[in-house]
């Protein structure tokens, strides 16, 4: 059995495609009456009421978990809970979605990515982490004003960005499975990213996906196709 800690961008498009291979799958979620946590359950996964806040719900989905996919806002203390109710579990691996998390970065949530990083690897449980840049599911949030005003500004001024599709994440995600709110401070960090990205913080490209998945990651192209409702 997997679990998923969450349902959203990655961990919801993980489920899916562990179901469609007929993995037995198990996803917490806070509030399994939302239409997400109802379709992948039609999906056939089990659906685990909890919170990451709350370690005896954590132990309760784990019950039984031989991998762990970690997706989650990546609250320092949650993902730890996680990590620790793994090892409690005897979990065989663990698959944990990050960023660039140099532990002396200017922006918390890297700094915090990487108090996560070392907890995991302290725990000694064998795990793969999936550094990735910006998704591209974070465009859908200049959706609206790109479909009033056909254009959209930015504070990163010239500075290009990386960009992969959240779906791409999941499904590198699942093969590596297989195979082995602070509103104030959430604005004050991209504030922070948007500045080193100006200075060209986040210009870069991996071969991951492609090299992985054996197949090309989908373009930026191919997700504003698939998104094109979104933005008009
Ligand atoms: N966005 C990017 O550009 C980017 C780039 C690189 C890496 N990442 C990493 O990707 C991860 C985020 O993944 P994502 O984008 O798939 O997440 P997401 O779409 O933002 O979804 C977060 C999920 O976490 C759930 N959640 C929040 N607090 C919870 C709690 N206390 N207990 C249980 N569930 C909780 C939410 O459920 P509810 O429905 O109940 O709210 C939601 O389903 C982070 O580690 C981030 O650093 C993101």
């Amino acid at each position: 059995m997997i679990l998923v800690t969450t349902a959203g961008k990655v961990g919801s498009e993980t489920v899916r495609l562990l179901r469609e291979r007929d993995v037995p799958v198990r996803v917490l979620v806070r509030d399994p009456a939302k239409a997400t946590a109802r379709a992948l359950a039609e999906a056939g996964a089990e659906i685990a009421t909890g919170d990451l806040g709350v370690p005896a719900s954590i132990d309760e989905a784990m019950s039984g978990v031989s991998g762990v996919v970690l997706v989650s806002p990546a609250v320092p203390a949650q993902e730890l809970n996680v990590v620790a109710s793994a090892a409690r579990a005897g979990a065989g691996h663990v698959v944990k979605a990050t960023s660039k998390a140099p532990a002396d970065s200017p922006i918390a949530r890297r700094r915090w990515q990487a108090e996560i990083e070392a907890g995991l690897a302290a725990s000694g449980i064998p795990h793969t982490l999936l550094r990735s840049n910006a998704y591209m599911q974070n465009v859908l949030a200049l959706a609206p004003a790109i479909a009033k005003t056909s254009s959209f500004g930015s504070s990163a001024g010239k500075g290009r960005s990386g960009l992969v599709d959240a779906r791409d994440v999941a499904a590198v995600a699942e093969d590596a499975m297989i195979r082995a709110g602070v509103p104030e401070q959430i604005a004050e960090m991209n504030a922070q990213a948007f500045s080193l990205t100006a200075d060209g913080d986040a210009e870069w490209v991996t071969e991951d996906v492609p090299s992985l998945l054996g197949r090309p990651a989908r373009s930026f192209e191919q997700f504003t196709a698939d998104y094109a409702a979104a933005f008009s």
